[in-house]
């Protein structure tokens, strides 16, 4: 498999499928039945052709053969990130979270926890609950149940920052509702994925189609492809000055899944709008962009009230133009910020984080292999 550039993944059409693996559309090795019987149905063979992003009529139980190769590679991408929070130590943070940090800094590292707690919750939820189920080719609901596992494992890490620090529980996670500039991000999303998120949801109406494929687009352009992977750059600004280095730290471990996670979805909300034959609504885009634009424009002001050395909301405002930008050309649509530049460029240096870098020597925990599990 080739290596993943976290930053610079423009075209995400290009091939991901493993050598070994049948090109897509290779029909198994099988008689063929002599009258065919309903697709799934002991007898008949499944072939590739039979499965669609949406609406598919192939075997839902079965992996292979795959229509989306790429699909079965970020699975395998998405292991080679393994951690836990446990393993990267905290105790520097303490320290520096009670006796170096600014009431600002203090201000701006408390609000965005605040904010990608509840985040990650919604993240979880949308995959497992709105998205998973409505796809129709197995190796696609296969990466989306590990990101569903990633989201939670991202609350873990949330939480064990604020557990770690000593953050007031009560304070923190309640902020998204009692602050009305975190709200506001968090109730546009709510309103974007919840008009989804649930069952009967038919995807063979046109209308409901188009509805679901701005949600998804939404979800992997916006909420993981702009607001996550510049939602953690305040924090990264700390941490270039030597400050709350294990968070950023677990931070950098949670990017490189958000990146994979929108480059997933992207990937699939292109495919599927091909399949479908279907184009987004232009002025549609247009809103949607103009609300997640607003909506970020009030979280900076709040959380960046003050501006600390390097970091303050007008250079958090361009970089989301400029990320934006990025993610639009890699969902095939127009540039909705035309000229924005990348005034942040250490940004991109952050979801390339070399694994190796001092991991292993600091590394708290093993994980259990699987002779050593002990079931007691
Ligand atoms: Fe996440
Ligand atoms: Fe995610």
């Amino acid at each position: 498999m080739t290596a993943f550039r976290f930053d610079d993944w423009d075209l995400p059409t290009r091939s991901a499928r493993p050598a070994s693996q049948p090109p897509a559309d290779t029909p198994v090795a099988a008689p063929a039945p002599l009258t065919p019987p309903a697709a799934g149905h002991a007898g008949a063979a499944t072939r590739a052709s039979d499965k669609r992003i949406v609406n598919g009529q192939g075997d839902i139980h079965q992996l292979a053969p795959f229509k989306y190769p790429w699909a079965w590679s970020y699975f395998l991408m998405a292991n080679n990130n393994h951690w836990t929070p446990l393993e990267i130590s905290m105790a520097q943070d303490v320290h520096d979270y009670h006796h170096r940090l600014t009431p600002t800094e203090r201000h701006i590292f408390e609000n965005v926890l605040a904010y990608l707690t509840t985040s990650d919750i919604l993240a979880m939820r949308n995959i497992g609950l709105a998205v998973m189920e409505k796809m129709t080719a197995p190796e696609l609901q296969i990466y989306q149940a590990r990101q569903v596992y990633e989201e939670a494992l991202h609350t873990w890490t949330y939480q064990h920052c604020i557990e770690s620090i000593g953050l007031d529980q009560q304070d923190i996670y309640n902020r998204y509702r009692v602050v009305p500039q975190i709200h506001g991000k968090i109730a546009l999303a709510q309103r974007r994925l919840d008009s989804v998120m649930h069952a009967d949801f038919d995807l063979k109406d046109r209308d409901n189609l188009h509805t679901f494929a701005l949600s998804y687009f939404f979800f992997a352009v916006v909420f993981e492809g702009c607001w996550f992977y510049n939602g953690f750059t305040p924090i990264f600004a700390l941490q270039r000055r030597g400050l709350m280095k294990g968070t950023a730290e677990q931070l950098q471990y949670i990017m490189r899944d958000e990146v994979l996670h929108a480059g997933f979805g992207i990937r699939v909300v292109r495919e599927l709008l091909a399949e479908e034959q279907l184009e987004l609504d232009p002025q549609a885009l247009r809103q949607l962009w103009d609300e997640a634009e607003a909506a970020e424009q009030a979280y900076a002001g709040y959380i960046l009230q003050e501006p600390v050395l390097g970091y303050n909301a007008d250079l958090h405002m361009q970089q989301f133009r400029f990320i934006a930008n990025r993610r639009a050309r890699q969902a095939g649509v127009a540039e909705p910020f035309p000229g924005a530049g990348n005034v942040l460029p250490w940004l991109d240096e952050q979801a390339n984080l070399r694994k190796e870098k001092n991991f292993f020597e600091t590394r708290v925990t093993e994980y259990q292999s699987g002779a050593a599990l002990t079931w007691d």
